[in-house]
């Protein structure tokens, strides 16, 4: 069966619900792309050949494959066509341990480089001041980078740290952690907050998504050995391309509740 009859064939399954066509076509691309009848780089019928075998208009089919651009199901190439988008290798990220985006890529044999969004020496937020445990006539050294793995941006991470343990921003090299570790500085323990955001215009042309789709923002404060605070970092992960997994074991006995 080619594309257009997988499509088709999936349409016919939905017809009996009685939801708009545009959304019962939408409904049938996405179903034939998650059960793989079509795959990654495909080409989708063209929008002509869509509407008449399904026996609906041009303008409904458009319709739907507008949304699943929007969606980042499809992506829509000037002169060559619509086509599934390729689909991310996702990156499994262990919650247990404390390591460095450097090191968590190499690992798993990826090339790393990040673009530098902003660093320097500023007056601190009320929120930095706070976790930073910083005065307001301190400063902060803040360094945002696009993180890319493998040419993918993968994160945008925007770290603040005490001035007097950063103090020239401009310094570090490819890894912060590796900097921190040079000066006796590397975090040995953090607590990460991850929760679930819609990427902004600004986010999502970063990281090369369409906007509104699902991303995880994500909030790590690192402590060193002494309980001080190293690093307060934000950084918002494309959500299609990271899975956090944690272990997790049944408490031992008198040990309920203990973080
Ligand atoms: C991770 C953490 C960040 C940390 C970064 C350091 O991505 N989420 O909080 O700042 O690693 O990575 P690197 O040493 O590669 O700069």
């Amino acid at each position: 069966m080619n594309a257009a009859d997988q499509i088709f064939a999936m349409l016919k399954e939905s017809s009996q619900s009685g939801a708009p066509l545009y959304l019962q076509l939408r409904k049938s691309i996405e179903d034939a792309v998650n059960r793989g009848l079509i795959g990654p780089g495909d080409a989708l019928p063209s929008e002509r050949d869509i509407a008449s075998k399904a026996d609906i208009s041009r303008v409904t089919v458009r319709k739907a494959v507008q949304d699943l651009v929007k969606g980042g199901i499809l992506v829509q190439r000037h002169g060559s066509g619509t086509f599934v988008a390729p689909r991310m290798e996702r990156v499994e990220q262990s919650l247990s341990r404390l390591t460095s985006f450097t090191e968590d890529m190499a690992r798993r044999g990826m090339a790393v480089r990040s673009a530098w969004l902003d660093r320097g020496l500023y007056a601190p937020s009320p929120d930095e001041m706070m976790v930073l445990g910083l005065s307001s006539s301190e400063l902060v050294a803040r360094v945002a980078r696009l993180r890319i793995a493998n040419d993918t941006p993968l994160a945008i991470e925007r770290a603040s740290l005490s001035a007097s343990v950063l103090p020239d921003p401009e310094a570090i090299g490819s890894s912060l952690y590796a900097a921190l570790e040079t000066s006796g500085n590397r975090p040995v323990r953090a607590v990460q907050r991850i929760s679930a955001a819609n990427l902004g215009d600004s986010d999502a042309r970063l990281l090369e998504v369409p906007p509104g789709i699902a991303g995880l923002h994500i909030e790590r404060i690192s402590y060193l050995a002494s309980g001080k605070v190293i690093e307060f970092t934000r950084s918002i992960y494309r959500g299609d391309a990271y899975d956090f997994v944690a272990e997790l074991r049944l408490s031992g006995p008198g040990e309920e509740g203990r973080p």
